[in-house]
């Protein structure tokens, strides 16, 4: 089997969406086919190829991430990862995947980011999970709020058409604070809003927004599920905790209905410690995004950190040799170098395991209690975890 891999030209596009579709057991709509054209970038994209037969599909979105301190960073959204189930198991994933980095890389971005559909296929690329979201259920007849902030706004109804001139500036806002947040570009907004990342009609899905002095702090956007006696939140954005309480309350408010859930929340929301019966809240946690340092050096040093330190870090990375090595790092609330250096290291780790605290999502303690890194200088992952920790969880609100 020889098999070439190369990006898609623009009139192929239509059978990479066809091949990927059918990679998760589908055969592609006219609402799928739109779906993709909105937002493949074609010379992004990376396929395989047998002959003429598109057997593999992956694509990497043009986005930026913030990291701790507030720098927006280019990164490769990597997306529509499939492999013809006539294919699999013969190393085509693992060409595109490897192939995808090397040119993420040259591009110059120096982080990857993904959501996967399972978890047991990326590590080996050296991703790992980087931001978690939690499916929470709350019963609507045990969500009495005993603490939440005082409102002088008022929530209201906006059509999809409203949506798109109010929601991105709230989204904006959230994302120049929050860490994990992506950038999504206009193609993609009219994507969200169209209904069709959630497989539904526009008719089906509800907006409203919270106002306060003539400015929009917050949006929900959710459908009702009668079947089952349920809203569904799909996404919730808040720039201010007045916002997120009036919204959630707004959701828990609506009549003839038995729960709500919301998709996706950031660990750290709030709305728990507001609950009068909290243990009614069901919590379910999911690893939302996983993030791989491109070039590890690079990102490093355009985080900040909680604490002043100085750390010499061993990296090893099998796929992206330039990472390999020591290096060390000088951080702080200020800014932050990272340089190769000859001096001994104060622990080791993979580039996937580094990526795993990056963003604050976990402490490197819990790292090194699963026997995944080592420590050459005691005191060194207390001092790691310290310099890395952050106020805010990290929080992807954009699954691309
Ligand atoms: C996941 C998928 C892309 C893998 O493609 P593939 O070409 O078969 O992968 P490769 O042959 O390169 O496999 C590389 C390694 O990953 C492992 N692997 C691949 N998919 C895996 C999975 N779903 N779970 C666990 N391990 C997996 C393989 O066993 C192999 O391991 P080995 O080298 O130790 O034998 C393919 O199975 C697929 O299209 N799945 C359905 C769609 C999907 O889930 N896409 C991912 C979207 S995020």
């Amino acid at each position: 089997m020889n098999i070439e891999f190369r990006p898609v030209r623009e009139e192929e596009v239509d059978d990479f969406i066809r091949a990927e579709s059918r990679g998760f057991g589908r055969n592609a709509t006219d609402a799928y086919l739109a779906h993709g054209n909105r937002l493949i970038e074609a010379d992004r994209t990376l396929a395989a190829f047998e002959g003429k037969r598109l057997v593999g599909t992956s694509t990497s979105h043009t986005l930026k991430m913030t990291v701790p301190g507030g720098a927006a960073v280019p990164t490769g959204g990597i997306a529509w990862v499939t492999v013809q189930p006539t294919h699999r198991r013969r190393g085509i994933n693992t060409g595109m995947m490897v192939q995808q980095l090397h040119r993420i890389h040259e591009r110059g971005e120096p982080l990857a980011a993904l959501w996967p559909s399972e978890s047991a296929i990326y590590g080996r690329f050296g991703y790992e999970m980087a931001a978690f979201g939690e499916r929470w259920t709350v019963e609507r007849q045990r969500s009495a709020l005993t603490h939440s902030p005082e409102e002088q706004g008022q929530t209201f109804f906006v059509d999809s058409w409203e949506a798109r001139g109010i929601f991105p500036d709230v989204y904006q806002r959230v994302f120049s604070v929050r860490s994990g947040m992506v950038t999504r570009n206009d193609a993609a907004w009219d994507d969200e809003l169209s209904g069709a990342p959630q497989g539904r009609s526009v008719a089906e899905i509800f907006y409203v927004v919270y106002e306060l002095d003539g400015r929009i702090d917050g949006y929900v956007k959710y459908r009702i599920d009668r079947s089952q006696s349920r809203l569904i939140i799909f996404e919730l954005v808040t720039a201010t905790d007045e916002a997120h309480a009036a919204l959630w309350k707004f959701c828990m408010g609506v009549d003839l209905l038995d729960t709500v859930e919301g998709n996706n929340r950031p660990v750290d929301d709030p709305l728990l410690w507001m609950l009068a019966d909290p243990q009614r809240l069901r919590r379910e946690s999911q690893d939302a995004l996983w993030l791989r340092l491109v070039d590890a050096p690079v990102v490093l040093a355009q985080r900040r950190y909680a604490k002043e330190g100085k750390l010499v870090i061993e990296i090893q990375d099998s796929i992206c040799p330039w990472n390999n090595g020591r290096f060390q790092l000088d951080g702080g609330l200020d800014g932050a170098q990272c340089r190769p250096t000859s001096a001994s290291a104060d622990l080791s780790l993979s580039v996937a395991d580094l990526a795993s605290g990056y963003l604050g999502a976990t402490g490197y303690s819990a790292l090194q209690r699963a026997s995944r890194i080592q420590e050459h200088s005691v005191g060194a992952i207390k001092l790691m975890d310290e310099m890395f920790a952050t106020d805010l969880k990290p929080w992807c609100a954009h699954d691309f």
